[in-house]
């Protein structure tokens, strides 16, 4: 099974193929906002992936509207919810905006100074 790896988190997953990288956050515990539950209608999940890349879902235009609402988006750029494992490890950053995002959903967790 592939494996995603959220980087600056120290959390590492294994998942099943066709897993997005949002169930694959949940699955690991590791912090990515998701707003709208998935729903593609924010970009609270959005995500820089740094290896595996081509082995995910194909990018849509829905997907792409979307990213153009979010902040720094790169290259690398995906969103969490939408983006899909296939067979290859996939390394990933969680941006500022998702954690930021992911605290607002958490209150009662702090955030570390
Ligand atoms: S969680 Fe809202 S677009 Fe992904």
């Amino acid at each position: 099974m592939p494996k995603v790896k959220f980087e600056l988190q120290n959390v590492e997953v294994e998942v099943e193929a066709g897993t997005s990288l949002l169930d694959a956050a949940k699955e690991g515990g590791a912090k990515m906002g998701d707003a709208c539950g998935g729903n593609l209608a924010c970009s609270t999940c959005h995500v820089w992936v740094n290896a595996g890349e081509d082995s995910l879902s194909e990018i849509d235009e829905g997907e792409e509207d979307i990213l153009d609402k979010a902040f720094d988006v790169r290259a690398e750029s995906r969103l969490g919810c939408q983006a899909c494992v296939s067979d290859q490890d996939i390394t990933l950053v969680v941006t500022e905006e998702s954690i930021a995002a992911w605290y607002d959903e958490h209150p009662d967790e702090k955030r570390p100074d």
